[in-house]
């Protein structure tokens, strides 16, 4: 069995956190999401990975490399554009060949892995496997209707009036037969050869389609309160791990990691949280499900159920919590008069000021 990791798509689609970068690089407890993807196709015995890439190809091949890192042999399948999940199967046919594979899009993030999925498939071999999961917006997923007894019997992409709540998560089981219905679908109202128009067609012609409805998903969306929640969720797992240094007047409480080249100075840091390589931590408070990256500089502030992306600085601006703080960021405090905020904010940005 191999796998096909979608990691491509436009610099259009990608939301505030990510208008500069691949959108499976976001990272999640300091590691990007496709990382965790790529881990669990890991986990499940797969060790070959087709990786489709478009715009931001270099800095994936930067990050995941030869793939040996995790166990991985992947090759790379340029994609011109981003013309559809089913278009990236018609471009990887080659590297398929005829063998089963699991669709995997490097966005999405699954709670627990893969493995049983995988393991059950290969026992079963239906013609295809999709997953669902209960979603309180289906709008902006593909949905999925069932009949009595569970059976899929249609499937909808982005539907204004969805049938159901049940959305299709970016995890996909196929048998060659996924072939012939890629190439019988036509391009959407979105212009996009769809995966899910494939499956309906698979659906269509009485192939045998299987559902698994799972618990503990999500994907970058850019909502920052989904992106604290599973920040959250991976950090409840974390071990204690300190390779930084802590001086003697600093407390880490609990489950921390203070990454190798982190240094913590007069400080109180309270797990689960993670702190990046490169970072200091001085005169300050991290509470609770935080997770610091790289090469930032905490100091005299106090942070708590945050995320605060590499290269960033907070500067005795009290106490942040439940924000998302991005790359290259800078927070500090305007000092003089007159008395007032003053603001260089990113596209799509929210700021709350407490005044
Ligand atoms: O995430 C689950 C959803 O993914 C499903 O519910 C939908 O049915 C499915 O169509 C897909 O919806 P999106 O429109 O949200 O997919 P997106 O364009 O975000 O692409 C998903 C991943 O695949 C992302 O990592 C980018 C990559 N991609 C996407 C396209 C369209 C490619 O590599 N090539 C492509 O042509």
């Amino acid at each position: 069995m191999k796998a096909l990791v979608l990691s491509g798509g436009a610099g259009t689609r990608l939301r505030p956190i990510t208008h500069t970068s691949a959108k499976q690089l976001v990272p999640v407890a300091n590691k990007p999401v496709l990382f965790y993807g790529l881990e669990s196709i890991a986990a499940a015995g797969i060790t070959e990975v087709g990786m489709i890439v478009g715009d931001t190809a270099a800095e994936i091949e930067e990050a995941v490399g030869d793939g040996s890192a995790f166990g991985l042999e992947v090759t790379y399948i340029p994609q011109e554009r981003p013309l559809g999940l089913a278009h990236a199967v018609l471009i990887a046919r080659e590297f398929l060949a005829d063998d089963d594979f699991v669709m995997y899009l490097g966005d999405n993030f699954i709670v627990g892995g893969i493995r049983d999925l995988v393991e059950g498939f290969r026992a079963n071999r239906p013609d295809a496997q999709i997953l669902l999961t209960h979603v309180p917006d289906p709008r902006s997923f593909g949905v999925a209707e069932l009949d009595r007894a569970g059976q899929v019997i249609g499937l909808e992409e982005k539907p204004e009036h969805p049938k159901s709540d049940l959305a299709l998560v970016g995890v996909y089981l196929f048998t060659p037969v996924i072939h012939e219905a890629v190439r019988a679908v036509k391009p959407s109202w979105r212009g996009e050869l769809e995966i899910t128009h494939a499956i309906q067609y698979l659906i269509d012609t009485r192939a045998d389609v299987r559902s698994t409805v799972i618990q503990g998903y999500w994907k970058d969306t850019g909502n920052v309160d989904d992106m604290l929640e599973v920040n959250r969720t991976v950090l409840e797992g974390l071990e204690r791990r300190i390779d930084g240094e802590v001086d003697d007047v600093s407390e880490a409480v609990g489950r921390v990691v203070v990454e190798q080249g982190a240094r913590i100075v007069n400080s109180r840091i309270v797990g689960p949280a993670v702190i990046g390589s490169g970072t200091t931590v001085v005169d300050s408070y991290i509470g609770p499900f935080t997770s610091i990256a790289e090469n930032c500089r905490i100091t005299d502030s106090e942070l708590e159920f945050s995320i605060v992306l590499r290269d960033s600085s907070l500067d005795g601006v009290g106490r942040i919590e439940s924000s998302l703080i991005g790359r290259h960021a800078e927070v500090s405090p305007a000092n003089g008069l007159p008395s007032a905020h003053r603001l260089v904010i990113g596209d799509h940005s929210k700021v709350q000021i407490r005044s």
